[in-house]
């Protein structure tokens, strides 16, 4: 819905702007010309001077746009799809490893220093069942990177390394599954390390695990526990096993015949190939020459990649992939659509990139009026 502007309300009530902005200021709202009100402050305001005000917003692109993320109609629409999991954790208790012995790649030895920078999102084969994986970095400064991940997850992973323990990533992890709302496994790796299986290390890591409301199974809790080695591959099994019953036990469903809809991992621009996104799609399928919207930034999608770089001309629901064809990067976390016409496109993203300019300027304003007010 639109906002309403002093200067809109001004021309709709017939009374002049700045009485209205002298009205505001006498009920305790600052407010410029162009300054953009609440409806309900609309319709107070206009009783101050007598008048009653219906507030009709007109239907606009983006009230279009966020139809696309409606529940399918059609029950029998929907169909299964892949489990998302996301591994979670304290910096190096092993997430990249874990991923890697599932994946059986390589990717801890490409990264630099050995850090995750970076969320990836992967696809794997299990038991003839694609699941896909999203590993994320477990350094202090990647918080919001971990966030992203829980929130696009249908279980998390959470590592913790058997020398080391429930550390401050490990409970802010934790925070971030539980505000997801998501079934949470602990991966309790680095098992093959000499002395850490001892009975005394692993319930003392219950019991920290306990503590975080996190009981484990072994204790009559429902968390379920898998000593894993991303070294040895011990475990391993075990786990994948773990996440294939709990993912059976939600009946994951999408429906793969609607347009597109999903989430933004991250992106940049890349070298020569433009704008580059990370993407997962949750509903429906995502195809080459679809035009979509993401965040502030739309256009037709122009290629589309899997996780190992090959070219593939559409993705289902669950299915990780990397997309080109945007005109501006989105902001990781926004969720994308596919709309039907690239002048709708248009037209949503424009409105977004004026309201992203608008809300940047009222913060100037408000800064500026602060600064008034600190030197008087
Ligand atoms: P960030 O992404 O930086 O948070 O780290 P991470 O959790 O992805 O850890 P990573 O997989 O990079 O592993 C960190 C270090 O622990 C590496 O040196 C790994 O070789 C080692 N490591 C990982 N898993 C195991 C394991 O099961 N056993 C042993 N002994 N070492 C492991
Ligand atoms: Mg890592």
């Amino acid at each position: 819905d639109a906002p309403i502007s002093v200067r809109t309300l001004s021309e709709a009530l017939g009374i002049k702007a700045n009485d209205l902005l002298r009205k505001l200021m006498a009920m305790g709202s600052m407010a410029t010309i162009n300054a953009n009100i609440d409806d309900e402050l609309a319709v107070m305001l206009a009783m101050e001077f007598g008048m009653t005000l219906d507030v009709v917003h007109e239907r606009t692109a983006e009230d279009d746009f966020m139809q696309a993320f409606a529940p399918a109609a059609e029950a029998d629409a929907l169909q299964p799809r892949p489990p998302v999991i996301t591994i979670l954790g304290h910096v190096d208790h092993g997430k990249t490893s874990l991923l890697d012995r599932i994946r059986k790649s390589k990717v801890v030895e490409s990264e630099s220093g050995g850090i995750t920078q970076h969320i990836g999102a992967y696809q794997v084969e299990y038991n003839g069942h694609p699941i896909t994986f999203v590993d994320t970095p477990g350094h202090e400064a990647f918080t919001a990177m971990r966030a992203r991940g829980a929130n696009v997850t249908d279980i998390v992973v959470l590592v913790v390394a058997a020398d080391d323990g429930v550390m401050p990533q490990t409970v802010e992890a934790i925070a971030h599954a539980k505000a997801a709302e998501v079934p949470i496994v602990v991966a309790l790796n680095k098992i093959d390390i000499p002395n850490v299986d001892t009975a005394a290390n692993v319930s003392k890591i219950f019991g920290e695990l306990a503590q975080q409301g996190l009981n484990p199974v072994e204790w009559g809790g429902d968390v379920e526990v898998v000593k894993t080695s991303a070294t040895t591959g011990l475990g391993v099994s075990d786990l994948l096993a773990t996440l294939e019953t709990i993912a059976e036990l939600h009946e994951l469903k999408a429906d793969p015949d609607r347009p597109a809809t999903g989430t933004c991992l991250e992106a940049s621009i890349s070298e020569g190939r433009g704008v580059v996104a990370t993407v997962l799609v949750r509903e429906g399928t995502l195809r080459v020459g679809d035009v979509v919207v993401c965040g502030d930034g739309y256009g037709r999608v122009r290629a589309l990649f899997d996780d190992q770089g090959r070219s593939i001309d559409k993705a289902g629901p669950s299915f990780p992939c990397e997309i080109s064809g945007l005109d501006v990067v989105p902001d990781a976390g926004e969720n994308f659509a596919v709309v039907d016409d690239v002048g709708r496109a248009r037209e949503v993203a424009e409105a977004r990139r004026l309201r992203t300019r608008d809300a940047a300027q009222a913060e100037r304003q408000t800064v500026t009026l602060e600064n008034l007010y600190n030197r008087m």
